[in-house]
């Protein structure tokens, strides 16, 4: 079957190791259900992976991806939670210590078919297409846990979210919005400013600049670049919710700030199976849908994911199989 895989690492140039070619289809052991891909999504992590980070040598080549929806052995319409927990782990799948995401220890998604446990597959409401489904699993469940079970943001509180273009961020505003918050953003890019407010964001402001008052809650995925504008952006005793460092860890902690206003700084990674169906209908609920930046067949994934690398996206990169 026709499959994206890391065959090498490299940090400075991550491409160099992508191959989009023919892989065996998956030989599920017991207890797994083989999904036939409709469509797939990219995530950052599927950049790290070809950096070396979370993936080891000796398990190359591997198919990439985290996300996809597709048809199960049964031709029911399903969408793939990605948090491979132990069979025997119970309670938050996101806590269990011998976790994993597809494509870090099994073969991922950017395939024409993925197998995996058969509890992580999850209806896909009729009223999402397969495109829309594809984009949840990863950026989307991270944003809900985020705002949600972590900030446990109310309706009328402000919510900072950094980096605005990014598949985490856009999920960010447009679920913060829908739940009633008031949500500002932060971009590098005029570009992704205008569109964060067409999302619903309510202000949009440049990179580091001063907000005009200090909020509740800040969402963190871009690390070094936006920390001590984070921390300097909240009011005492505010919560800063960080899931993801694209830039890199912070030179900083700016600790004064957080031990003397007394600030809250919780560590979020991506979600669990009930909180992944309750973002499922909270979207058919709503009407909210992510925005998907460019549907790519997988045979072109290379543009997909240099469109990620160049950070020129709003939204999600979806691949779709040649069979569908
Ligand atoms: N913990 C988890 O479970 C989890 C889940 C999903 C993602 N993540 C992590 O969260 C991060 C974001 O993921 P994503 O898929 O949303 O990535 P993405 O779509 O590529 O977004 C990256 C964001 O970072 C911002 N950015 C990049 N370089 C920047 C710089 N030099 N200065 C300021 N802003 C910069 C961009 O903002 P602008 O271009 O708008 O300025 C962009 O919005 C990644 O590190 C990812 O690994 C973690």
């Amino acid at each position: 079957m026709l499959a994206v895989t890391a065959t090498s690492f490299d940090e400075a140039d991550p491409l160099a190791g992508l191959r989009i070619g023919e892989m065996p289809q998956p030989d599920p052991p017991p207890g797994w259900a083989v999904v036939d891909v409709k469509s797939a999504a990219l995530n950052q992590h599927d950049l790290w992976s070809l950096r070396g980070v979370g993936l080891t040598e000796e398990r190359l080549p591997m198919i990439l991806g985290c996300d996809a929806a597709g048809l199960d052995a049964e031709g029911n319409e399903v969408v793939v939670y990605p948090v491979i927990s132990d069979p025997d782990w119970r309670g938050d799948e996101t806590l269990d210590p011998r976790r994993s995401l597809l494509s870090e220890r099994h073969p991922g998604t950017l395939a024409e078919q993925v197998a995996v446990p058969a509890r992580n597959l999850v209806p896909k409401p009729p009223e999402l297409s397969f495109e829309e489904a594809a984009c949840l699993p990863t950026a989307w469940l991270t944003a809900y846990r985020m705002l949600f079970a972590k900030a446990r943001a109310q309706p009328g509180s402000t919510v900072l979210v950094q980096g605005a273009g990014g598949g985490v961020s856009t999920a960010l505003v447009m679920l913060g919005k829908a739940a009633g918050l008031r949500v500002w953003v932060t971009s590098r890019s005029d570009e992704k400013r205008a569109r964060a407010l067409e999302l619903g964001a309510d202000q949009a402001f440049e990179t580091g600049a001063r907000v005009p008052e200090r909020v509740d809650a800040v969402m963190e995925t871009v690390g070094a670049a936006t920390w001590a504008h984070s921390v300097r952006s909240l009011k005492d005793g505010g919560v800063l919710v960080v899931s993801g460092a694209t830039t890199g860890n912070s030179p900083g902690a700016e600790l004064q700030h957080v031990f003397f206003r007394q600030l809250s700084v919780l560590g979020s990674t991506m979600g669990t199976r009930d909180e992944f169906e309750r973002l499922l209908r909270f979207l058919v609920d709503t009407g909210v849908r992510p925005p998907v930046h460019e549907v790519v067949p997988l045979s072109e994934a290379r543009r997909g994911f240099e469109a990620l690398l160049g950070g020129d996206v709003v939204g999600k990169v979806v691949l779709t199989p040649p069979r569908t």
